[in-house]
């Protein structure tokens, strides 16, 4: 029998989606260089907060420390705008992967984790990353952040066709057995990060839910900071995000930014 075809569109991404704010709008492209891209110019021309970009495909898509991602069709990249408090920023990056984190949990019942700062991982390897760029962005003489939040999940990839990922990476097809339909991981994310938004707008933290899922802690691993190379012991994180490192000799290194290879399983995309 002939499998039907999933609608994958703004309109069907908005049919019942019940959030307060991020999905108020829904721009959707077949194929565009970046959601990055995209939304940045959406911002700059004015666009509510919780504005959504989606593609099919990108042709530049770009991942955390200049690396690159790679958008085939059948998987899922999108970026969210939004507008937090500047005491806010360190949490985005808890918002984006507890959101991812938990609605995957939602759609296929598996439990991902979450590698420092924001990989998501299933079985010690990635099914999706997260990239943020924030800026600073005036609104009638008021300075306010913009940050936007991409995400790009391996829905229907088949890491085994791309020697590049073959051994590092995994998708939720491949982990779940069947297909799965974009459309439901795309609106259960934006749900469960529109809750989490609100939490955070309320006054809640983030933090506790999100260092609970971090797989990272105690784990020996290898830190690529922006100026340097070195090893240790994860040992825990600050309420701002930053990862505190044992090494060696024992002295405790903060990393603010930065990759972080778990020793044990160099799994990294
Ligand atoms: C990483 O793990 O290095 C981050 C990857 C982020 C990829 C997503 S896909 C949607 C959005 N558009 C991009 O160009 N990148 C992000």
């Amino acid at each position: 029998m002939k499998k039907r075809k999933e609608l994958f569109s703004a309109e069907a991404v908005l049919d019942n989606l019940n959030t307060e704010l991020i999905g108020r709008r829904v721009a959707f492209f077949p194929v565009v260089s970046s959601t990055m891209d995209a939304a940045r110019d959406l911002v700059h021309e004015g666009v509510p907060e919780g504005t959504v970009v989606i593609a099919e495909e990108q042709t530049a898509g770009r991942g955390r420390l200049t690396r690159s991602w790679m958008t085939p069709r059948g998987n899922i990249a999108l970026s969210v705008i939004l507008f937090p408090h500047l005491s806010q920023l360190p949490e985005m990056i808890m918002l984006a992967s507890l959101g991812v984190a938990q609605s995957i949990q939602k759609v296929t019942a598996i439990k991902p984790d979450i590698k420092w700062p924001n990989d998501i991982l299933i079985g010690g390897k990635k099914v999706c990353g997260i990239l943020l760029e924030a800026d600073a962005r005036f609104t009638q003489g008021t300075q306010v952040a913009y940050v936007i939040i991409g995400i790009g999940i391996n829905v229907n990839l088949q890491p085994v066709d791309y020697a590049d990922i073959a051994s590092t990476a995994t998708s939720l097809s491949v982990v779940a057995h069947k297909d799965l339909s974009r459309l439901s991981l795309v609106q259960a994310l934006l749900q469960e990060m529109d809750k989490l938004f609100v939490e955070l707008k309320s006054g809640r933290s983030l933090f506790t839910k999100w260092r609970a899922r971090l797989i990272t802690l105690g784990q020996p691993v290898t830190v690529t900071s922006v100026d340097s190379v070195f090893t240790g012991i994860a040992e825990s994180v600050e309420l701002d995000g930053s990862l505190f490192v044992r090494c060696p000799d024992g002295e405790l290194k903060r990393v603010v930014a930065g990759d972080v290879t778990l020793t044990e399983n160099s799994g990294k995309r």
